[in-house]
């Protein structure tokens, strides 16, 4: 596909893997310990919607759903794609690129990508923070509960910025720490709506908050204007 580095991947199950200068499989430390990758999906629904993020899981999935439904024919990338969410709320006919580091939720991805009939869709065992794509490759950009995970949110959004087009929009949910309740340990780091707001304006988008309500979560988009 063009906007691949062909020559840094290879493919093997249906699962793309980045090749390191001494010609090996490139291995990312594990966010989520290979055998969880299986309770993966029950992990969420039992206990990270209702728990962590004091959210309604129905919820989330009819707020994806509502902001996707227009949605056809377009490159999308997805970061952090975790066990392939996305597959049953964005619709079928675009091409879909889904990057994550865990190969045991990709794997679990590539099944529900296949079950909802996606004809054009990769997978790739990637970072957010170095992406395996050309400039301007992608159309529109999607990150749903992953970005507090990330590294460095800097890397990120530069990557973001390189690999997307200009006036692409980037929807992203995450939890922010003031709508969290207060004796709620939710992994990874996490920004403010404010923080948000500043970081991406710094890297030329466009942030606009949603007004959905759901627990902890903040969903809004960033469009890009380099
Ligand atoms: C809470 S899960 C959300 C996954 C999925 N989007 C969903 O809604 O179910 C967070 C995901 O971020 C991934 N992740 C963590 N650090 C990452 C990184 N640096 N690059 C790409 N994915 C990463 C994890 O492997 C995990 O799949």
């Amino acid at each position: 596909m063009k906007s691949i580095k062909e020559n840094f991947t290879v493919k093997k199950q249906e699962i793309n893997y980045l090749i390191d200068r001494s010609g090996k499989i490139k291995k990312f430390k594990p966010w989520l310990g290979y055998l969880f990758s299986f309770s993966y999906d029950k992990l969420m629904e039992k206990s990270v919607f209702p728990k962590l993020l004091n959210a309604n899981i129905n919820k989330h999935f009819e707020i994806l759903k509502n902001e996707f439904i227009d949605i056809h024919s377009l490159n999308i990338i997805e970061l952090g794609t975790g066990s392939g969410a996305l597959a049953e709320v964005l619709p079928n006919d675009n091409r879909y690129v889904g990057i994550d580091i865990s190969k045991g939720l990709l794997k679990k991805a590539n099944y529900k990508f296949k079950k909802n009939n996606f004809d054009n869709f990769e997978l790739y065992n990637s970072s957010a923070d170095e992406l395996p794509f050309e400039d301007n490759s992608f159309d529109y950009a999607i990150c749903n509960l992953s970005l507090n995970f990330f590294d460095d949110i800097n890397l990120f959004i530069n990557e973001l910025k390189r690999v997307l087009k200009t006036n692409s929009i980037f929807f992203c949910s995450v939890p922010i720490p003031e709508r969290k309740l207060e004796k709620s340990k939710i992994s990874g780091t996490l920004y403010s709506e404010n923080e948000l707001n500043q970081i991406f304006k710094k890297y030329d988008f466009d942030f606009e908050s949603k007004s959905y309500e759901n627990g902890a979560i903040l969903y809004f988009t960033a469009i890009l204007k380099k």
